[in-house]
């Protein structure tokens, strides 16, 4: 069995032990030398041109990716070639540009924010008065990390925005209500080709800057919430086709309604937690479902698992710099680094604890964490 993974990346670099472990093949054909998953790279090259992507896709029987942003006539292409590809291009659509992902839910009758496409300012202004004077603008495609994420509360506050897409796509931008939300949740499900859906549980997820920090796996306190969380994401991901794993972004109000946020279309940083703290990690998980294999089981191992991402760090250092000071205070604690060396903001690696105690838990996991970033 041999998948052939796009972009390389950290989440293509986590799913090579479930592949050795299992002995599936897998290649990768990363964006540059040095990429994080280059250590399973088979070709280097750029994942938008047609010749290159056919050429990778040759030798192996099924096609995934470690983002969304592979475009739609090199996704057709792959498929009138024969090839199979999950998620395929119809539901990838849907995550690669979040005015037709909030178009599609809203259509599923999906709960989300009030949103509208607004092309100038003085739309903007229109959405700004119906919504209290305040808003979330977002770039239609290729954000992350909250890049493309802007929260506004003056008209003009998008015009460098709206110049860009004026001269790029002449696409506009989505404007969303700020929510006021409790918290960000996250539900991870995963479904194969042939229909099964396996869902982890339901988890809590704190956002800096618009990058996920913390996860708190399963979310505290949550109530009926993880029931309606879980029936919400096994529906889009049968509803949208997805193939692989499905992470759906969620707000929980401040009257304990779910919105979704987004939807991502392949492992999540929400999901990391698994490979520690679950029975089948969303790595393994999405290997199964991509080769439409029966899943496993996603169960978590302990009551509580607590991962927090590193980000930034001293320049130019790398996690395992660090790993004679961590590994002697933490040795419980599990410890994951990207291959990368460090700068602000950069996320290079991850930690996972597991423990019978929340409160524990989480310091332990901050306690390591704290060696990467001081
Ligand atoms: N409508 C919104 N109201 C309040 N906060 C939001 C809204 N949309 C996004 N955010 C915040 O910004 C973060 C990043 O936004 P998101 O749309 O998920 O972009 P990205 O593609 O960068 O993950 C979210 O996790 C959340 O913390
Ligand atoms: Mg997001």
């Amino acid at each position: 069995m041999r998948v052939g993974v796009i972009g390389g990346g950290q989440l293509a670099r986590m799913m090579v032990p479930p592949a050795v472990a299992l002995g599936i093949d897998i290649r990768v054909l990363a964006e540059g030398e040095g990429m994080s998953a280059a250590i399973a790279a088979r070709a280097i090259g750029d994942y938008r041109d047609l010749d290159t992507v056919l050429a990778f896709a040759a030798d192996v029987d099924v096609i995934t990716f470690d983002h969304e942003h592979v475009p739609q006539n090199v996704l057709a292409a792959l498929v009138a070639a024969g090839h199979a590809v999950h998620p395929g291009p119809d539901a990838l659509a849907v995550a690669q540009d979040k005015i037709v992902m909030r178009e599609r839910l809203t259509g599923l009758g999906a709960p989300v924010p009030d949103w509208a496409v607004v092309h100038d300012a003085v739309a903007l202004g229109v959405f700004l008065d119906a919504h209290g004077g305040e808003a979330v603008v977002k770039t239609p495609r290729g954000g992350y990390d909250g890049k493309g994420v802007r929260v506004v509360r003056s008209t003009e506050a998008a015009d460098d925005w709206f110049a860009l897409a004026a001269a790029g796509t002449g696409e506009g931008l989505l404007v969303e209500e700020l929510v006021d939300f409790r918290r960000e949740l996250a539900q991870l499900v995963a479904r194969r080709p042939s229909g099964e859906v396996r869902a982890w549980p339901l988890v809590e997820t704190v956002q800096r800057d618009g990058v996920c920090a913390e996860v708190f796996a399963p979310a505290p306190s949550s109530g009926e919430l993880p029931e309606a969380a879980r029936a919400l994401a096994t529906r889009m991901a049968t509803e949208l086709g997805v193939t692989g794993v499905l992470a759906v972004e969620l707000f929980e109000t401040n009257d304990g309604r779910l919105l979704i946020n987004e939807l991502a279309m392949r492992p999540h940083n929400t999901g990391h937690w698994t490979i520690d703290g679950a029975v089948t990690s969303q790595f393994e998980q999405h290997l199964r479902a991509v080769l439409d294999l029966p899943l496993g089981d996603p169960s978590p191992i302990a009551p509580w698992s607590v991962m927090v991402n590193i980000l930034g760090g001293p320049t130019g250092a790398t996690m395992p710099d660090r790993y004679g000071v961590a590994f002697a205070d933490r040795p419980e604690v599990k410890f994951h680094s990207y291959g990368k060396e460090s700068r602000a903001g950069r996320k290079v690696g991850h930690v996972t604890a597991i423990g019978s105690e929340l409160d524990d838990t989480v310091a332990r996991a901050r306690a390591a964490a704290g060696f990467f970033q001081a």
